[in-house]
């Protein structure tokens, strides 16, 4: 059976697998391996209380994951999501792990009473996903725009 479980302190390891297998979880050609982070760095991060990594696995196998991330807001709300990456192995889409991963994030909001989720979503498929998972187009679209030092 699949289970879904939110990473923790401890679980370096399956961070750092998560880096090394990339190119499984995202779209084909568009990335390579990622550098594991370092020991302390991922120690860092499993420790955030703001950082929500899901995994999805079947015999000790991760089939996908979630990563988002706790927004602060500065009136309204107070918090929001930021669903910032999702991807499933390619040889499980389609079987329904995407959306057990977001049930896990909903079922985290409703228990944290955030109420919104947002996410740039990067291929007409991912579109589709978020779609058929009920987050809809926001009709004012932003331009994501980045800047890094030298
Ligand atoms: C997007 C992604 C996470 C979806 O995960 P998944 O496990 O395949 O999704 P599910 O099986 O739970 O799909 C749920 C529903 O979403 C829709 N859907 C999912 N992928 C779709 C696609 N490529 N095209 C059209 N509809 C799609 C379908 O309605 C599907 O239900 P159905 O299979 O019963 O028809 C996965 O395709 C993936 O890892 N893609 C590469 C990485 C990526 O693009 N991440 C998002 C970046 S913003």
């Amino acid at each position: 059976m699949p289970a879904v479980r939110r990473l923790r302190p401890g679980d370096e390891a399956i961070l750092a697998a998560l880096a090394r297998d990339d190119t499984e979880y995202d779209l084909e050609g568009r990335s390579g391996p990622m550098k594991p982070l370092s020991a302390r760095a991922a120690r860092a991060f499993l420790a955030d209380p703001d950082v929500l990594v899901w995994i999805d696995s079947r015999r000790g196998v991760v089939l996908g994951f979630l990563y988002c991330t706790l927004v602060r807001l500065r009136g309204g709300e107070a918090k929001e999501l930021l669903l910032y990456e999702i991807g499933v192995r390619r040889a499980h889409r389609r079987g329904g792990v995407g959306r057990r991963l977001l049930a896990c994030m909903e079922k985290w909001m409703r228990a944290h009473r955030v109420r919104e989720v947002w996410v740039l979503a990067d291929n007409p498929g991912a579109t589709r996903f978020y779609r058929a998972c009920g987050f809809r187009i926001e009709r004012e679209v932003p331009v994501y725009m980045t800047r890094r030092l030298r």
